[in-house]
C-alpha cells in the first residue's frame, strides 16, 4: 500500500493555474508524507497512470473557465432556552401557522408569543400583518423594521395550516435565509409561535430541519460569476425548542449533511468543460484525504477497467477526449469491524450528448446534460457527510463509473454489441441509453465488494420525469424490506420518493435477436424497462434498489442543482449503523 497525501486547495482548484510540473512536484512531495490514503489497486499518483491523470487535470480547461475558490459560509447555530421576546439581534423570525394568527374579539392575538410581541410593539404587529394580508399560509412572509424591542426586525413566516413535516420546517429555514439576505442580517433568532405540542423527539427533528433549510437557503453558488457578494449571516439562534447536548448533536448532524448537499450541488452545477471525469475522480480523492482515518480511495483508469472486462462502461466512454475514471471510496468505521456492508452507486455521466443517437429537438435539454452526474454527486456528497459523521458498525462503498457520452470516430455505433463484466452481451440499439450501460459494470463491481445492500441513484430516464414530474424520484426494488428502510429515511429527510413496479413481463421488449439483451425497450414504461435492465447486473443474493432521480436533480426555477438524494442516503446509512 502506498502512503500518499493529496493536499490540495478547495473546489476543483487543481485544474487551475498550476503548471503540469508544479502538479507533479506537489504529488511527488505528497507521496512521501505520512498522511494515509490507501490505493487498493494501484498507487495512483506515482504511477505512469497517475501522471496521465495529473496531465488531464493540469490541461487548461476548455474556455479557460476556473471556478472561484469560495468558502462555504460558516454559520453558527445554537439552540437556546431564552424568551424570544427578550432576544436581541437583527431579525427575530417567528414561524406561524394559520391557527396561530387567530385574534380575539378585541383584535388581539390569542397566541402568547405573538400577543406579547405585539404588546411590546404597541399593536403594530397585528396592524401590519392584516394590512399586508398575512394569514400564515405557507410561502407568505412579512418582515418589519421596528423600534421598541431588542430585535431590529420582526419577521412572520407562514407555515400553512399546521406544520409538522421536515419539508415545512426546511421551508421556514429557507424563508429566514431569504429575509436575512435581503436585510444583510448577521444574526437571526428563529422561534415557532406554538411549539408546546411537540414531543422531545420532534423538537430535535424540527430544529435540525430549520437549521438545514437556513444553511441551504443562504448558499448561492457564485463560483462561476466574476463578482459575488459575501454572505453576512454569522449566527442563528433557535429558540423555544430546548437546549443541551442532544440538540447540539442534532444541529451538528444537520450541518454535516448540509455541507455534503452543498458539495453535491456544486458538483452538479459545474459545467462539463470544468467537471470532467478526471476532476470528479479528483474530488473523490480529496474526500478520501480529508477523512483519511475512515475513507480510502481506489481510482481505476480505462486500462484497469479493461482488465476488469468492463466493456459496457468503456463502450460509452469510447468517443471521449476526456478519459473515463472509475471511482471507488470505501468507508470503514473506526474501532472494530462493521456488521453491515452497503454500497451506494451513482450514475456519473459528466455530459450526455446522446452519442450517435444525439439529443436533438425542442425539450431534449442537451444543454442541461451536465447534470447527468447527479447520481454520483449524491453518492459523493453522502461520502463527505459520512466521513464527517463517522457512523459505527457500518461499511459503505461509494462507487461511480464516471465518463462522458460523446460523438467521434472512436465512439460506439447504434447496433454495436458490448460485453459487460459479468459476461452478459448487450446490443446497443440506442447510444442515448448510456447510463444503464455504465451502471451495469458499476453494479457488478459493487456486488464483488461483498455488500448486503446496494442503492443506485441515476438521472436515468426522461420517462421517469414524465411519470412523476420534477420533484419526485422513482424507486424500483424487488425487496419490500429495503423499500421500507429507504422510504422511511426519505420521510425523515423530506425528499420525495415513490415506489414504482418492476414489471417483469416488460422484459419482453428488451430481448435482442443476436445478443443477450438490447439496452432500450422503446417509450412505453421506459423507466421500468431501464430498471429491469439494471437488475440483470445485480447478484440475486444482494438487496438492491434503483432510484431514478432524473426529475428532482435540477430546480428549473432556480436554474440550479438541488443536491437531491444526499440527505436520504445519509439517513439510510445511519439506520444501518449500530
Ligand atoms: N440522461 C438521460 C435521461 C434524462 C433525460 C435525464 C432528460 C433528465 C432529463 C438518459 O441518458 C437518456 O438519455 N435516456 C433516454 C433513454 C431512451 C433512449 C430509452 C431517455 O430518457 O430519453
Ligand atoms: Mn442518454
Ligand atoms: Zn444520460
Amino acid at each position: 500500500m502506498a502512503a500518499i497525501v493529496v493536499s490540495l486547495a478547495s473546489s476543483f482548484a487543481v485544474s487551475s493555474s498550476s503548471s503540469p510540473s508544479l502538479l507533479f512536484a506537489r504529488f511527488r512531495a505528497a507521496s512521501t508524507s505520512s498522511f494515509r490514503l490507501s490505493f487498493a489497486v494501484s498507487p495512483f499518483f506515482n504511477s505512469k497512470r497517475g501522471k496521465l491523470m495529473a496531465h488531464t487535470l493540469a490541461r487548461a480547461t476548455l474556455g479557460l473557465t476556473q471556478p472561484a475558490n469560495i468558502d462555504v459560509p460558516k454559520i453558527a447555530f445554537a439552540a437556546k432556552d431564552i424568551d424570544a421576546v427578550e432576544w436581541k439581534g437583527d431579525i427575530l423570525a417567528v414561524g406561524v401557522t394559520e391557527k396561530d394568527m387567530a385574534k380575539d374579539e378585541n383584535s388581539k392575538f390569542q397566541n402568547s408569543i405573538l400577543e406579547r410581541l405585539d404588546a411590546q410593539l404597541s399593536g403594530l404587529l397585528a396592524e401590519a400583518s392584516s394590512e399586508e394580508d398575512f394569514t400564515g399560509k405557507s410561502g407568505q412572509s412579512v418582515v418589519l423594521r421596528l423600534p421598541g424591542i431588542g430585535s431590529k426586525r420582526v419577521g412572520l413566516i407562514g407555515l400553512g395550516q399546521s406544520a409538522s413535516t421536515p419539508t415545512a420546517f426546511q421551508g421556514l429555514g429557507e424563508a429566514v435565509a431569504a429575509a436575512a439576505k435581503a436585510a444583510q442580517a448577521s444574526n437571526v433568532g428563529i422561534v415557532l409561535a406554538s411549539s408546546e405540542g411537540l414531543s422531545a423527539e420532534s423538537k430535535l427533528t424540527t430544529a435540525s430541519a430549520i437549521a438545514s433549510g437556513t444553511v441551504l437557503g443562504i448558499h448561492d453558488d457564485t463560483r462561476y460569476k466574476s463578482e459575488s457578494k459575501k454572505t453576512a449571516l454569522k449566527s442563528v439562534d433557535i429558540l423555544g425548542l430546548g437546549s443541551g447536548p442532544e440538540l447540539d448533536k442534532k444541529l451538528k448532524y444537520a450541518e454535516d449533511v448540509s455541507c455534503g448537499i452543498i458539495f453535491g450541488r456544486e458538483l452538479v452545477n459545474s459545467p462539463a468543460n470544468v467537471l470532467t471525469p478526471a476532476v470528479l475522480a479528483h474530488e473523490a480523492l480529496k474526500i478520501a484525504s480529508a477523512y483519511s482515518d475512515v475513507i480510502s480511495a481506489t481510482i481505476l483508469d480505462a486500462e484497469q477497467c479493461k482488465e476488469l472486462k468492463m466493456g459496457s462502461y468503456l463502450g460509452v466512454a469510447a468517443a471521449s477526449a476526456n478519459p473515463p475514471h472509475f471511482i471507488h471510496l470505501c468507508y470503514k468505521p473506526v474501532g472494530g469491524p462493521a456488521k453491515t456492508k452497503l454500497a451506494l452507486v451513482g450514475k456519473g455521466l459528466t455530459f450526455d450528448s446522446g452519442g450517435y443517437n444525439i439529443k436533438t429537438g425542442p425539450g431534449c435539454s442537451i444543454e442541461l446534460m451536465k447534470f447527468d452526474m447527479g447520481g454520483s454527486a449524491a453518492v459523493l456528497g453522502a461520502a463527505k457527510a459520512i466521513g464527517q459523521i463517522k457512523p459505527p458498525g457500518v461499511e459503505v462503498h461509494f462507487i461511480v463509473a464516471a465518463c462522458e457520452n460523446m460523438i467521434s470516430g472512436t465512439g460506439m455505433r447504434p447496433g454495436d454489441i458490448v460485453t459487460a463484466s459479468n459476461g452478459k452481451t448487450i446490443e446497443v440499439n440506442n447510444t442515448d441509453a448510456e447510463g444503464r450501460l455504465t451502471l451495469a459494470d458499476a453494479l457488478v463491481y459493487a456486488c464483488n465488494q461483498g455488500v448486503e445492500k446496494i442503492v443506485d441513484l441515476a438521472t436515468l430516464t426522461g420517462a421517469c420525469v414524465i411519470a412523476l414530474g420534477p420533484s419526485i424520484a422513482g424507486v424500483f426494488t424487488p425487496s419490500d424490506d429495503l423499500a421500507k428502510e429507504v422510504i422511511a429515511a426519505s420521510e425523515l429527510s423530506g425528499e420525495k420518493l415513490w415506489r414504482m413496479p418492476l414489471e417483469e413481463s416488460y422484459w419482453e421488449s428488451m430481448k435482442s435477436g443476436i445478443a443477450d439483451m438490447v439496452n432500450t425497450g422503446g417509450r412505453p414504461g421506459g423507466a421500468i424497462t431501464a430498471a429491469l435492465f439494471l437488475k440483470q447486473f445485480v447478484d440475486e443474493k444482494v438487496q438492491w434498489m434503483h432510484i431514478d432521480m432524473a426529475g428532482p436533480v435540477w430546480n428549473d426555477k432556480k436554474k440550479a442543482a438541488t443536491g437531491f438524494g444526499i440527505s436520504t442516503l445519509v439517513e439510510w446509512v445511519l439506520t444501518n449503523s449500530s
